[in-house]
């Protein structure tokens, strides 16, 4: 199958230029700055007015989580579905052993999990103890390609590390060449805090924020390096929801420490306001870490533009109401997580480029490139090339759209960007060289 992608405008971390796209076998086969002849294909896209953007990574996503209220609401399916009609073609999900269990066993039953998805999916592999065997796992995932490792300082109780063994996890990490991803959360201390308030009778969800609060966040940051530094270890920290967070990682960066940051589009446009009002309001907002205040949200947006944070993830782990109610008496029960792999591209580029609050060019970086850079893709994926995969997006900069619960595609009935307008959105979107979208 051949196709030509006609007059679009491609876009990549450094470049911006009118060409011609032919794909074929699933790879961009040539770009053409001289206009193709159309007759030669057996499809063709107009994509006159359109932008040309790689196709989206999401590097942080957890489709069928299991909690105690039941998996997270999206399956690798309806969550990859709900992907594509973002324009994200890339999915990075999460390997979870039980306890007991290898890193290869759980990795080939996750495997099996994922391949109802619609996008392209991968792994970051999470060692949530340190045994004997943990060393040799981490280097028999390495063999098979993956090579991230994610590890978490809160959840103590079901997949969190100590110190000790955080520390064991990254100089493994490090000798077999991989990466270490890791969730930044005092999770002692923030355990006693909520323990507290819900004995104190306070067990709604804005005390679920309260009990976690910003030093907590970035305690765990300043730990997570100081730990990497001693292990050698790459460090990609997810979800980095705090100003004081960003401090510790642009030191580090500026010592020539590999530390890459991660936020979401929920920390860029949400803040604790939504935990005011009754249940029914503010329970579908609890996750973690929580939304933080309006500054944090200015000073979040400020290491996107001056490159401090790497990537934009979504943290994709949406719960249906009648799951967050479990909580409506003990804010410790609400299954933590929010939806938004459908929304990432469209909040980022309004909120950001439309607002020149960040470039096209960094849109590029933030949505795609730097992902697939960090995480082994490059140049295969994150990259509009000859010759790299024909995962392509071919955006619209002038729809508009309000975004609603009714009419998304992931599988929630709440949806935490309800009522927030966008404006660009993807025309067609190809996977494979395919038009999935
Ligand atoms: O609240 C969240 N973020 N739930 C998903 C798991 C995690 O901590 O990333
Ligand atoms: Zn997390
Ligand atoms: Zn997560």
């Amino acid at each position: 199958m051949k196709l030509l992608i006609k007059n679009g405008v491609i876009i990549t971390e450094s470049d911006q230029y009118q060409a011609d796209i032919i794909v074929s076998g699933g790879r961009i086969h040539e770009i053409r700055k001289e206009a193709a002849t159309s007759e030669l294909f057996d499809q063709v896209v107009e994509a006159n007015g359109c932008y040309i953007f790689p196709g989206g990574i999401d590097p942080h996503v957890h489709m069928h989580l299991p909690s105690p209220a039941g998996f997270s609401s999206d399956d690798f399916f309806s969550g990859s579905h709900a992907a594509l009609f973002g324009g994200t073609t890339t999915l990075i999900d999460f390997v979870t052993p039980c306890r007991g269990q290898s890193l290869t066993e759980a990795l080939d039953r996750r495997l099996e999990e994922a391949s109802s998805a619609l996008t392209h999916c991968t792994f970051h592999i999470s060692p949530i103890e340190w045994r004997d065997s943990t060393k040799d796992e981490i280097s028999k995932c390495i063999d098979r390609g993956f090579k991230s490792f994610k590890v978490y300082m809160a959840y103590k109780q079901t997949v969190g590390l100590n110190d000790d063994h955080l520390l064991k996890v990254m100089q493994a990490v490090a000798q077999a060449g991989g990466l270490v991803v890791i969730h930044c959360e005092m999770g002692d201390e923030i355990e006693v805090l909520r323990n507290q308030y819900v004995a104190n009778g306070n067990t709604e969800p804005i005390y679920h924020a309260l009990s976690r609060p910003g030093h907590t966040e970035s305690e765990a940051v300043k730990r997570a390096i100081e730990l990497a530094d001693q292990a050698l270890c790459p460090l990609y920290i997810v979800h980095v929801s705090a100003k004081e967070s960003l401090e510790h990682i642009r030191t580090a960066q500026q010592q020539g420490q590999r530390v890459y940051a991660e936020t979401c589009p929920q920390y860029l446009l949400l803040d604790d306001r939504k935990y005011d009002g009754p249940f029914e309001q503010t329970a579908p907002y609890v996750l973690s870490p929580p939304l933080r205040k309006p500054a944090d949200k200015e000073a979040l947006w400020q290491a996107l533009s001056d490159g401090t944070i790497q990537t934009v993830g979504t943290d994709h782990c949406p719960f249906m109401f009648s799951q967050k109610a479990v909580g409506r008496d003990d804010f410790r029960k609400i299954p933590n997580g929010v939806g938004g792999v459908e929304h990432r591209l469209a909040l980022l580029f309004t909120y950001g480029v439309l607002q020149n609050r960040i470039t096209l060019n960094q849109f590029i970086k933030l949505t795609s490139t730097n992902a697939a850079t960090i995480f082994g893709l490059f140049p295969a994926k994150g990259n509009v090339s000859a010759g790299a995969d024909a995962d392509l997006v071919i955006w619209n900069p002038v729809t508009q759209c309000t975004i609603s619960a009714t009419s998304h595609h992931q599988n929630c009935d709440t949806n935490i960007y309800a009522g927030i307008a966008v404006e660009g959105f993807p025309e067609y979107v190809i996977k494979d060289g395919q038009l999935v979208v």
